[in-house]
């Protein structure tokens, strides 16, 4: 091994360090940092034999359905034999409902799947599988935490897919430390790709990841596994996204948007109309964005509420939207377009419960903020794209041409885009250098 392994390790965020120390270097964590004892020690000679790369088997990468079309999208077209998928998301998303789901898509009775029940009582899962209508025998659960025992029971069963639920309650025999510590979880994931390799069965992590970070997130499991997806969503809303930020066997950041209802969740093929079906296009303060999920446009609908302030220091609230990015709009707007707002309160909302993190929606954002404060609402067919810079100028976005066609399919005949995107053929729309002459043509 090229590197010496490290033996102590932070338990917040996952650094490796020399010596123990009582805060960690890398984070400024205090008391977190402990000694990692690996259970075994590693074999010292080669065991195998390298193979030279042209001799290498090629990967016929067979892929499985999970049932889900739009989840097969979002692992790159399906499972890949062999490979480690981690689902992380915040507690109660809904990470156990769509590893289920998939489950039961999978499993037959000559490859049925294991799902490591390490958190929930086999009962639950039964309870939750009887509530999304899935009385599939093809699932077998494993009621206990420790990993060799649930991958030797995988093995025995010749289980088609392994689901861990979740990665911080399963434990490895033998390791001091408690579950969900850094190193349980490390531990245990090392093994069970191990596993999956020498096997060719492909699992399915659950991790939780909390606002705070304070677990052990699957953060530090990033690098060890194949594919990681993240299941978004908040309580309020029933929509869920599922985002991959990293894929060996596929594309990055393409998103799936799924419904939670009362009995699991649901693909939505157009969710573009999902997150504008109940939108007033006569009310001032909305305006349409095109934010690019992955390679994926949405169309979205964007409010705003400007009000006289009451307080010393006006109020400014943004959900689903950066609030520096907002602060940064409002003094774009007072200074290049003369919508002053220094005595208003501003509220932000992008709707459905997104959360956009895309330059490309400023304008739609300005132009939203801008009609409330002039009580004016942008014309029903009114989409608006482009990303705003400091002097007021419109920069160009990409994909403008995917964006546009795809507001265009939902109605959306007059699309605000950045001149620069216009002017090189790349789209139709209606071409504005600067966020005076998108306001021009959309609030006229
Ligand atoms: P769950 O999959 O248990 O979340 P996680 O594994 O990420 O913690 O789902 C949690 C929530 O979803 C729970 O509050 C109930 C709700 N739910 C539904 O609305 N419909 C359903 O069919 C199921 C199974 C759950
Ligand atoms: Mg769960």
């Amino acid at each position: 091994m090229a590197k010496p392994r490290a033996s102590f390790i932070c338990e917040d965020c996952g650094a490796r360090h020399q010596q123990w120390s009582g805060q960690c270097g890398a984070c400024g964590a205090w008391n977190s940092i402990i000694e990692h004892r690996p259970p075994r020690a590693a074999a010292s000679s080669a065991s195998v034999a390298a193979v030279p790369l042209g001799a290498v088997e090629d990967d016929a990468a067979v892929r499985r359905s999970t049932g889900l079309s739009e989840f097969d999208r979002v692992l790159g077209g399906g499972l890949v034999d062999g490979a480690l998928i981690l689902i992380g998301g915040d507690p109660g998303i809904g990470k156990s409902t769509l590893v289920l789901r998939a489950a039961a898509a999978l499993g037959t009775d000559r490859r049925p799947v294991l799902y490591v029940a390490a958190e929930e009582s086999p009962q639950q899962v039964r309870m939750r599988a009887r509530r999304m209508g899935l009385e599939s025998s093809a699932i077998h659960v494993y009621p206990d935490t420790e990993v060799g025992g649930a991958l030797a029971e995988a093995e025995r069963l010749r289980a088609g897919l392994v689901v861990v639920d979740s990665i911080q309650t399963v434990r490895v025999e033998g390791l001091a430390a408690a579950p969900g510590s850094v190193s349980q979880v490390r531990e245990a994931t090392v093994q069970i790709m191990q596993f999956a390799r020498a096997s060719q069965t492909p699992v399915m992590l659950v991790g939780h990841v909390t606002k705070e970070g304070t677990v052990a997130g699957p953060r530090t499991l990033e690098h060890i596994v194949d594919t990681v997806l993240y299941l978004e969503g908040d309580d309020f809303h029933a929509q869920r996204l599922l985002r991959s930020v990293k894929n060996r066997f596929g594309p990055t950041f393409e998103v799936a948007v799924f419904e939670m209802r009362g009995d699991g969740l649901h693909e939505v093929p157009n969710p573009s109309a999902l997150f504008l079906a109940e939108r007033d296009a006569r009310a001032p303060g909305s305006a349409v964005a095109v934010p690019l999920e992955g390679t994926r446009p949405l169309v979205v609908e964007i409010q705003a509420l400007t009000a006289p302030t009451a307080y010393a220091l006006p109020k400014r609230l943004a959900t689903g939207f950066d609030l520096n990015r907002l602060h940064m709009l409002l003094a774009v707007l007072g200074r290049r377009a003369g919508v002053k707002l220094g005595q208003h309160d501003v509220y932000v909302n992008v709707v459905g419960g997104l959360r956009l993190r895309e330059p490309a929606v400023d304008l739609a954002v300005a132009v939203a903020i801008a009609s409330s404060a002039r009580d004016q609402a942008p014309g029903p067919q009114v989409a608006a794209i482009g990303e705003l810079g400091l002097s007021g100028e419109l920069r160009s976005v990409p994909s403008a041409a995917v964006r546009v066609r795809e507001a265009e399919r939902l109605g959306f005949t007059r699309c605000l885009v950045p001149t620069a995107s216009a002017r090189n053929g790349a789209t139709e729309g209606l071409g504005a250098a600067n966020l005076a002459e998108a306001l021009a043509l959309a609030l006229p």
